[in-house]
């Protein structure tokens, strides 16, 4: 695979300072050299940066940064569909704002090659929020709306080719605000919560998602934020939600996406370096997308997704 690294150190979209700092902590943490080890081409394409924000503004008064995230929207909707023109992006943030962009580039690219776009959500939120019901303001809790394109979201310009609910995969999920479970009852996403994960474990319900991205021949798209983890393994992250996923868990879901052999597109979010612990969670994230990209102890028979 020819890996394309996107910065996209975004911090606005929170509002605790040090999410810009994500995009070198993943070049001090090696992912590059982590990639090639495995065999891949890699093309760092250095960080995206945005135009000089405008003016917009909406109506709900808790909405802060509006105009910078829009053009951040703009820059990394851009970069990463012109990104998978030549090969896989991986979009290091950057708070989960960037996926504004990053999903809407992978929407579109899917749209112009007629595939269709599916998505898994690795979080411990489900980050949907329109601009209109986020009550915390932080715009890093509103992205998976967008991208199923619910309402609510002027003046960002509208979402390329909304994706169905039958075509998202949440998973880790514990933190869901009211406006946002109710947003979510109208959908059939396919929402995994830790109760889920509990009764089932990974490997069921996982299967079957995968099933359904290889039937319709899709492109996936994964979003990672670190607080999917457990805090007590990745600490460097301003929202921490105890009981998240474990360093097995979080491999196992890594190295079943590998062997489906269908994720063409990857975001790495709400790394906060200044929170970090002597790089453990900047260092775990790369070994995560170590596992995402091939890395294994032995080979295993081949599955038939
Ligand atoms: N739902 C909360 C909010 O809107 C938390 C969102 C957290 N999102 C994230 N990407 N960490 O503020
Ligand atoms: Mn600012
Ligand atoms: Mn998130
Ligand atoms: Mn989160």
């Amino acid at each position: 695979t020819h890996c394309i690294l996107l910065g996209a150190p975004v911090d606005e979209g929170q509002r605790r300072p040090g999410c810009l700092m994500g995009p070198a902590a993943y070049r001090v943490a090696g992912i590059a050299d982590t990639l090639a080890a495995l065999g891949h081409g890699v093309e760092d394409r250095g960080d995206v940066v945005p135009a000089a924000p405008g003016q917009e503004s909406c109506d709900n008064p808790a909405v802060h940064h509006l105009p910078e995230i829009i053009s951040w929207t703009n820059a990394l909707r851009e970069a990463t569909s012109a990104a998978l023109t030549d090969g896989m992006p991986i979009i290091m943030g950057g708070d989960h704002s960037l996926a504004l962009g990053s999903v809407a580039g992978v929407a579109a690219h899917a749209a112009s090659i007629s595939r269709p776009q599916f998505v898994i959500w690795l979080d411990a939120h489900s980050d949907f929020h329109s601009i209109r019901t986020t009550t915390s303001g932080n715009l890093h809790g509103t992205p998976m709306a967008y991208a199923n394109g619910r309402p609510g979201f002027a003046p960002l310009p509208p979402f390329p080719n909304p994706i169905p609910g039958g075509n998202i995969c949440m998973f880790g999920i514990r933190s869901v605000d009211p406006a946002e479970h109710g947003a979510m009852q109208e959908t059939d996403i396919m929402v995994n919560d830790m109760r889920v994960l509990d009764e089932r474990g990974i490997v069921a319900p996982l299967s079957a998602f995968l099933d359904r991205v290889a039937a319709a021949n899709g492109m996936l798209h994964v979003s990672l934020d670190v607080d999917f983890l457990d805090p007590s393994i990745a600490p460097a992250v301003g929202t921490t939600v105890p009981g998240g996923a474990t360093f097995r868990e979080a491999h196992l879901v890594m190295e079943l996406l590998h062997e489906s052999g269908l994720v063409t597109s990857l975001d790495l979010v709400e790394l906060n370096p200044f929170l970090d612990d002597r790089g453990r969670t900047a260092k775990l994230m790369v070994d995560l997308v170590g596992s995402l990209m091939g890395r294994k102890v032995f080979d295993r028979p081949t599955r038939s997704y």
